[in-house]
């Protein structure tokens, strides 16, 4: 393998929670270790507050730090890791899921007084569809958290994964005593603010009375039963299980504290995978190849006036990426070169010369890009698995000044490659119909298109309920099902058909009825 060096000292991956959980802290506990940022604080939240939900001002603030955040590179123990941040706000889901294609494995931050919460549950569905590779971090065991055997018993059963406990909690709350280390056989004992190098202390046998010493005998007493039952039920980690997305390692800390972190991040270098292969239209790509492949998940538009460039990420899958060199663009089958590709290492944006698998490459884009798009050294394929998810809200696209359509059709064509929201058009009549996850992305449309583009718009909302993708081996079925259902009916931006139902109801009806059409939630963009 000729990078193969470069490969295996790479990781790639995202932190994901429910908000509040404590992602943003316990990134800023990672980049602290690695030497990226020297002082707490540094990190700023890219949450958008909830009272921000009207403030375009606000949204434009909050998009430019969490474009300075969107990935962050830092070297720990020889080893370089890509930590791809995700939008934690609702309304940006989609942006989340699709961060989710472009790394390797996760770390979930469940919150021990909260345990599993909605977005948990969403962001799992999506690791699994791809059987992303999971770490769990239990956060705030500085807080009056549920039981720890009733927690992991609601993450395993909400979350349908298999988990496996890597340290153990003494307590919790205000008697949180420490975490004791499964695999190292070491005490690691809780001090509020507990610095990044405190050691632990090695106690290879539980009998021993440095335990009790260190621990009082009462919670000495409880670790040895519950880690005489730890043991039982689960022995060893298996690696592969856990590179398999089947088995979760778990572990317990307070990421304000900075407690407990320091051995996830110790594991996840040791056991995180490197860059993994990926399927494509035609072939699996081996990250170890020489030619280079990769794709595009995300885009960021500048908000700023006076820099009306784009971003587009490209995550390399295969071979070594180079600056000024020509790369093939499959989607429009035309060759481009960046001269200024850049680097998120430490934060600032370096013009970088080379990038290997597992790295994110930031190119400044002229409108060339939409999410999904595949680059080549001229073969031919594109990347799967990059879906778009069924929106949950639809408003009609209303044009308020008949002399900008022009703008108009290409803010909303644009905006839509970004990813910003999906576009449909209905058959019946040809109404421009706009879905998305999230009502502060309609707001975020409307703002943009006027600023950007000088085209005026409004929405009307529409009652449906769901889009769903259709297929169908039966051609004519589908036809005429789609002739029949010209109101509920329409095709995405890429010509697909799909169903818009008014409700759960008639969704299943028309399931029920239609035995020989498939209904799908998301489409895989190719
Ligand atoms: P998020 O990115 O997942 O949304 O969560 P974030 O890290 O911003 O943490 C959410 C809140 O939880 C923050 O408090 C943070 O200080 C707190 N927190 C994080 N880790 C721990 C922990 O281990 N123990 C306890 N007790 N709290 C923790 P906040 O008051 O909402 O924000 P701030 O004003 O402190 O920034």
């Amino acid at each position: 393998m000729k990078y193969e060096k470069e490969i295996n000292r790479r990781k790639t991956f995202a932190i994901i929670s429910h908000p509040d959980a404590g992602k943003t802290t316990l990134t800023e506990k990672f980049l602290l270790f690695g030497g990226a940022i020297q002082t707490a604080g540094a990190v700023k939240s890219n949450k958008i507050k909830k009272h921000a939900t009207s403030d375009f001002m606000e949204i434009e603030r909050q998009r430019g730090i969490s474009v300075a955040t969107s990935v962050m590179t830092f070297e720990y123990k020889h080893f370089l890791i890509n930590l791809l941040d995700t939008p934690g706000h609702k309304d940006f889901a989609e942006d989340t899921y699709r961060t989710l294609t472009a790394v390797d494995s996760v770390v979930l931050v469940v919150d021990s007084v909260n345990g599993v919460e909605e977005q948990t549950r969403r962001l799992m569905e999506v690791c699994r569809m791809r059987d992303t590779p999971v770490i769990v971090f239990i956060n705030k065991m500085d807080r009056d958290g549920k039981n720890r055997f009733d927690l992991l018993e609601e993450i395993e059963k909400e979350l349908s994964i298999s988990l496996h406990p890597m340290t153990w909690p003494i307590n919790s709350g205000k008697d949180f005593k420490g975490v004791y280390n499964l695999h190292d056989k070491s005490l690691l004992l809780f001090t509020a603010n507990t610095k990044a190098d405190d050691d632990s202390i090695v106690i290879e046998d539980l009998n021993s009375p440095l335990l009790d010493e260190k621990t009082g005998e009462k919670d000495a007493a409880l670790l040895r039963e519950d880690v005489e039952l730890i043991d039982g039920v689960y022995g060893e980690l298996n690696v592969n299980d856990y590179l398999n997305g089947k088995v979760a390692p778990v572990f317990f800390g307070s990421a304000i504290n900075n407690f407990g972190v320091k051995e996830l991040l110790d594991t996840f270098t040791r056991i995180g995978p490197t860059p993994r292969d990926r399927e494509t239209s035609k072939r699996e790509v081996a990250a170890g190849e020489d030619k280079f492949s990769g794709f595009i998940f995300k885009i960021h538009a500048n908000l700023d006036p006076k820099h009306r460039d784009r971003i587009a990420f490209l995550r390399v899958c295969a071979g070594k990426f180079e600056r000024n060199k020509y790369y093939h663009h499959v989607r429009l089958d035309k060759d481009m070169r960046f001269s200024n590709p850049y680097s998120f290492m430490a934060r600032s944006k370096d013009v970088i010369e080379d990038a290997f698998p597992g790295d994110v490459v930031g190119l400044f884009d002229t409108g060339n890009f939409k999410i999904g798009d595949t680059m080549t050294e001229g073969e031919d394929f594109f990347f799967t698995g990059i879906p778009s998810f069924s929106p949950e809200i639809f408003k009609e696209l209303v044009n308020k000044d008949p002399m900008k359509t022009k703008q108009l059709e290409k803010g909303i064509s644009q905006l839509t490659d970004e990813g910003v929201a999906q576009l449909f058009t209905q058959f019946g009549g040809n109404k421009k119909i706009i879905g998305c996850v999230g009502e502060l992305q309609f707001e975020v449309i409307q703002y943009r298109l006027l600023q950007e583009y000088g085209a005026a718009c409004e929405f009307r909302t529409l009652p449906f309920y769901k889009a769903c993708w259709l297929t169908s081996k039966d051609q004519k079925k589908l036809e005429d099902f789609l002739r029949y259902k010209q109101q509920n009916s329409g095709e995405d931006k890429d010509g697909h058909p799909v169903y818009l139902a008014q409700s759960e109801w008639f969704l299943n009806t028309e399931i029920q009825n239609n035995p020989d059409i498939e209904f799908h939630f998301t489409s895989e963009i190719h």
